[in-house]
């Protein structure tokens, strides 16, 4: 059931404070007072988006003959977004308070909001904001290109894309022209785009500066609803096998008179993040509208030749458009577990583990020996170390217990910790288990014995 009401402001505040702690997300130029809407990514977010981005490309492009990738430009020519009708029309609606010039997007305050400069008014009197009538404010950034540009020169103008669906549909008689495809076929795109969100909110959820992960699949215009319904299988698909739970996503179908006007078709796929349910993807069947608008407006032609039919034609797109940021957030946000360990009359012992599927996870195995002060042990360690860094990221660790060295990895969500012990030397249980390592189960706690020589066999299985 779709629990859009529900919100868990604790939790989401933990999530917060373990993204800045443990290095995941900061704030942009936090020590100026920070940059609304803009977020820094940590090592380990760094590591978390990377490893979403490679999984999202090798699904997507790299095990599929039918998409190619490419990688465009984030300035774009307004021609561009003319013809695409962002100029025009990309908006929302905004209005401001006459009184303490807070600024709200018209279509998501459901009552007037209480006055910032009012809070100090004497109980009873009206605190409310006075609000201004909605105008459009397009949520376009727009920039100046070249040293001499004239400010007055409209042909110095240029946008950050929006979307990076744009700089798709306008390389794609180059990419047809420069590949042998034939239809149906994809071009996928991961990268930055911008909008000037009046209200940016919910942590990473809704930036002005933020990553889309999108696939335009272009087909013949009688194929166009089936491809959408599949495409909205396969994304379900992907969530799910990325470690996002099913009973957590939503699809809505969305009706007639909210859809884009030249959308047939469109689902959301959403999922209950702590702040409530709110959109990861759009999955739309946009029809030719994208490239007839470029065929018109330029005036060189995207028509396909059918050479079985003869045929010449616009084709028609499906287009999975995914939040990097968004599904990295929900990652986060469905990796954060607080595990009671606590024993009977015992101090209280909260685990804090973020339970990331190790695919996905930003460090892949943690390598501990079991004392720092011993020098065959760190030697072993180290040795281990190398042996894995070139396939995997490994962390290596020395300092502090090694219970409390596996907790500081159950927060980061590392799935393996492998600790060199007296065993691995040969010096404990009859030298049997000479040249082994303790491999540690971030989830289950559990322990098991494997032979170094067999460790990366044994893990690389496990972390794809
Ligand atoms: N090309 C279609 C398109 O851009 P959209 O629904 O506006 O459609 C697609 O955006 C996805 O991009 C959204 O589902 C969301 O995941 C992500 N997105 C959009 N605006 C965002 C923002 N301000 N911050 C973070 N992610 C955003």
């Amino acid at each position: 059931m779709a629990n859009k009401e529900h919100t868990d402001t604790e939790r989401m505040e933990a999530i917060v404070s373990l993204c800045k702690r443990k290095g995941f997300i900061f704030q942009s130029a936090e020590i100026y007072g920070g940059l609304n809407g803009c977020w820094d990514y940590g090592p380990l977010g760094a590591d978390l988006k990377r490893n979403l981005k490679d999984y999202w490309w090798r699904k997507n492009v790299q095990e599929r003959d039918d998409i190619l990738g490419m990688d465009g430009s984030i300035l774009t020519h307004q021609a561009v977004l003319t013809a695409s009708g962002h100029v025009g029309g990309f908006s929302d609606p905004m209005v401001d308070c006459r009184v303490c010039k807070k600024r709200y997007r018209a279509d998501t305050i459901e009552e007037t909001p209480i006055c910032e400069a009012k809070a100090q008014l004497p109980k009873g009197e009206d605190k409310s904001c006075e609000l201004t009538e909605p105008k459009d404010f397009n949520l376009m950034f727009q920039t100046k290109m070249g040293a001499s540009a004239d400010d007055n020169d409209p042909n110095a103008v240029a946008y950050l894309r929006p979307e990076t669906a744009q700089t798709i549909f306008v390389q794609f008689k180059n990419v047809l022209d420069s590949n042998r495809i034939k239809l149906p076929f994809g071009i996928a795109q991961i990268g930055k785009a911008f909008r000037n969100e009046i209200t940016p909110r919910n942590f990473t959820f809704r930036s002005r500066e933020f990553e889309q992960m999108e696939i335009e699949y272009f087909c013949r215009p009688e194929d166009g609803l089936r491809l959408t319904d599949e495409w909205l299988e396969k994304r379900l698909a992907f969530y799910d096998e990325i470690g996002l739970d099913k009973n957590k996503l939503h699809v809505l179908d969305i009706p007639d008179g909210e859809r884009a006007h030249y959308s047939e078709k469109t689902y959301d796929i959403e999922y209950d993040f702590p702040f409530g349910q709110q959109e990861l993807e759009g999955v739309a069947y946009r029809g030719a509208y994208d490239l007839t608008k470029h065929h018109e407006a330029s005036g060189k032609t995207q028509e396909y030749f059918d050479e079985q039919t003869k045929e010449k034609f616009i084709p028609h797109v499906v287009e999975p458009s995914a939040g990097c940021d968004r599904t990295v957030l929900a990652l986060i946000c469905e990796a954060y577990d607080e595990e009671d360990l606590t024993k009977e009359g015992g101090k209280k012992d909260i685990r804090t583990v973020m339970r990331f599927k190790p695919a996905i996870a930003p460090i892949k195995v943690a390598v501990l020996p079991l004392l720092k002060n011993k020098p065959e042990l760190v030697a072993k360690a180290k040795e281990v170390k190398n042996l894995l860094q070139p396939y995997m990221t490994v962390y290596y660790d020395e300092t502090a217990a090694i219970g409390r060295r596996y907790r500081r990895q159950d927060e980061v969500g590392t799935p393996f910790c492998v600790a060199i012990d007296f065993e691995t030397l040969g010096e404990e249980a009859d030298g049997e288990l000479k040249d082994t390592v303790t491999i540690r189960h971030r989830d289950s706690m559990e322990q098991e014995r494997v032979k170094i020589d067999d460790l990366l066999g044994w893990l690389l299985p496990r972390i794809h």
